[in-house]
Parts: C-alpha cells; structure tokens; sequence
C-alpha cells in the first residue's frame, strides 16, 4: 500500500498537461468514482487495525496534495485564457475613459470675456489677496462706508493703526483690478476683468462666501454714458439672443457717477412675467456707471481731460439665468451629475 501511495503522489507532482482539458481528466482519473485514489480507500478498509491511524494520514496527505495541485492549475489555466482574450480578441470594443468637462461658472465667464473682446477688450487680472486702497480708498468709499465692516470682509491683518489704512484683505469685488489697471496704464483704456471674490456671507441658495464676478472699465476721452449703454446692449444681445432688451435704473456705487442698474428683458417668458423673473419680465444682471472723477482723480488720470464708464456682474448670477440653476451651491460642491449637465455647452 505504502508503495502505491508513493507512486500516486510521484504522480501527482510530476503531472504537466499540455491543455487545459487534461486537468479536469486527470482529477477524474484519480479522484472521480472509479478513481485510483478513490480505489484506494476501499483497500484502505482492509488494513490492518494498528496501521489505520498511520494510513489513514497518509492517504489524506495524498488526497490535499491532489486537490491542491488540480486547484492551482485549475487558476492558472483560467488566467492564462482571460490573457489571450485581451491580447488575441482585436475586435473587442474599448473601454472608454471618462472625461471631464469644462465647468458652468468656466464656460459662462469665456462667453463674456469673449464678447467683451470682440469690442477690443483685453482682459486683465489681479491678486485674490488684496490691500485696503485698492478695494476701497482709491475706488471713493468713504471711510465709514458700510460694505468695510466686518460683516462683509474678510480682514486678514490690520498694519496701520489709523483706520482702514494698509489694511490686508480678501478683495470683495474685482473693482480692485479697475485700480490696478490704471496705475500702470495710461488711457485710452478697456479692460475686461475675470476673477475670485469673497464676501463674510451667510452661504445660501442664492449667496456664497466664494463667487465670481466680471468687471470692465473703458476710459478714453469723450467716453459717454450713450457709449455705455450701447455697450451693453450688445453685450445682452450677444449672450442672452438678439430680442433681448435692456432698462436701466438709477443706482449708487462709490466709485461712478450716475450710476445705474441694467435688467435684461426675461429670457424665458419673452418679457410676458414668470416665476423666474418673479412676473416683472426683467431680470437684473449688472451695476454700471460714469466713472466717478475722484477715482480718476486718485489714480493719476486727468478728468478733465479723460472720462469713463465701468460695469461689474456676477458670473454666477448670470450663469443661473442662462441655465435655469435654482440653487447657486450646486456650482461649488462638484457633483459629477450637476457638471455632466453642461458637457455639450462648451
Ligand atoms: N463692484 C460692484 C459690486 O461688487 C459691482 C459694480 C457696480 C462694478 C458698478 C462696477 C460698477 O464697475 O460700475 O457689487
């Protein structure tokens, strides 16, 4: 018996197949019902009493090695097929990779800043992290003027301690970059201004800590508020369809005079009144104005010689409109479900 079991393990180790086929022959061949090793049980059962325990651990020691080897092959022949499949089968259709797309706030803000410079706009840029002069001081806030207090920016360091003075702080519009641009450029001036700003808000449905806002500034001589309303008419046109109409309503900013507001005629109802223009037909979009002349004045242009107009807006306002977001957070979260919804607009 002993000599069996030896010859059957022999067997075993050195078993090599060819195919895959061979290996579930083999398994049958010995371990099936007529199998060697099967056959050698039922010799088993007419060993001698004291041998039993001996022979038993060793027909079991066989039997693991058996099934351990058939396993083994069994994986490796399985693996060797899922190989050839992905190397021999040309036709197989690819595995696509997912593809990012370009996010809303990006696609609107390209849209205007491609308009604007097709009315020969450049586009300039300035730091997130700002100081209090170009925010405020050279911009004519006065010194109490609300929108410094605490509530509203956020204040980094305070340098000086006269108020206001040096302060360092996270811009609260890009008007900033309005200042920056006329301190190292002489008119005539039109500039287009994208970028990041930061206000201490409540976050909302319709209000964010974070938003992007678009600026322009055009400063040259005999620059009228004709010329600005012209301006963005075809600005309106361009983004929102060619029956868009704009109206204007007296505001105030610091930094213009006269002031205004621009509402274009509803997108989506045509003018007629729905919910989303709140039934008065007019959606607001952007403030606008004369430049005032203290500011030109702080930045070392001439009013009497030079006059301007600015206008500011927020992309994220606008992209709303544009796309019928209801929610304004929906544009920081990163969903993929939201952002897949514009991979056609590009
Ligand atoms: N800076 C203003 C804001 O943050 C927007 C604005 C209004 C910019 C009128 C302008 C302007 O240049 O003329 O709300």
């Amino acid at each position: 018996m002993q000599e069996k079991i030896n010859d059957l393990l022999r067997r075993v180790e050195e078993f090599a197949p060819k195919a895959a086929a061979e290996i579930e022959e083999f398994r049958i061949k010995m371990m099936g019902k007529k199998g060697e090793i099967t056959a050698l049980m039922e010799e088993f059962k007419s060993v001698a009493p004291e041998l039993k325990r001996e022979y038993g651990q060793r027909i079991n020691a066989l039997k693991q090695t058996t099934l351990a080897k058939i396993n083994a092959l069994k994986e490796e022949a399985a693996a060797k097929v899922e190989e050839e499949v992905k190397i021999e089968d040309m036709s197989r259709p690819g595995s696509a990779e997912q593809l990012g797309s370009r996010h809303p706030i990006s696609i609107v803000k390209n849209e205007i800043c491609e308009i604007f410079s097709r009315l020969g706009y450049t586009i300039a840029d300035g730091p997130e992290i700002e100081d209090d002069r170009h925010v405020f001081s050279s911009l004519n806030f006065p010194p109490e003027h609300p929108a410094r207090d605490m509530q509203d920016t956020f204040f980094i360091e305070k340098i000086s301690n006269e108020p206001n003075v040096n302060d360092i702080l996270l811009r609260t519009h890009t008007s900033s970059i309005q200042v920056r641009t006329m301190e190292h450029q002489k008119p005539p001036i039109r500039v287009i201004c994208p970028g990041r700003v930061f206000r201490n808000e409540a976050i909302s449905y319709r209000a964010h800590c974070i938003f992007h806002q678009i600026e322009g500034l055009y400063i040259d001589r005999n620059v009228s508020f004709a010329d600005l309303k012209q301006s963005l008419l075809y600005f309106a046109k361009e983004l929102f369809g060619e029956k868009t109409q704009i109206r204007m309503r007296p505001s105030y900013f610091p930094f213009t005079e006269p002031s205004a507001e621009v509402d274009v005629s509803c997108n989506l109802c045509g003018g007629k009144g729905c919910p989303v223009c709140k039934g008065t037909g007019w959606l607001e979009i952007l403030g606008c104005g004369m430049v005032d002349p203290n500011v030109l004045t702080a930045n070392g242009i001439d009013p009497n010689e030079y006059s301007g107009f600015a206008f500011g807006m927020g992309v994220e306002r606008i992209a709303m409109l544009k796309f019928g977001v209801k929610d304004l957070r929906l544009y920081f979260e990163n969903d993929v479900r939201f952002l897949h919804q514009f991979d056609s607009v590009l």
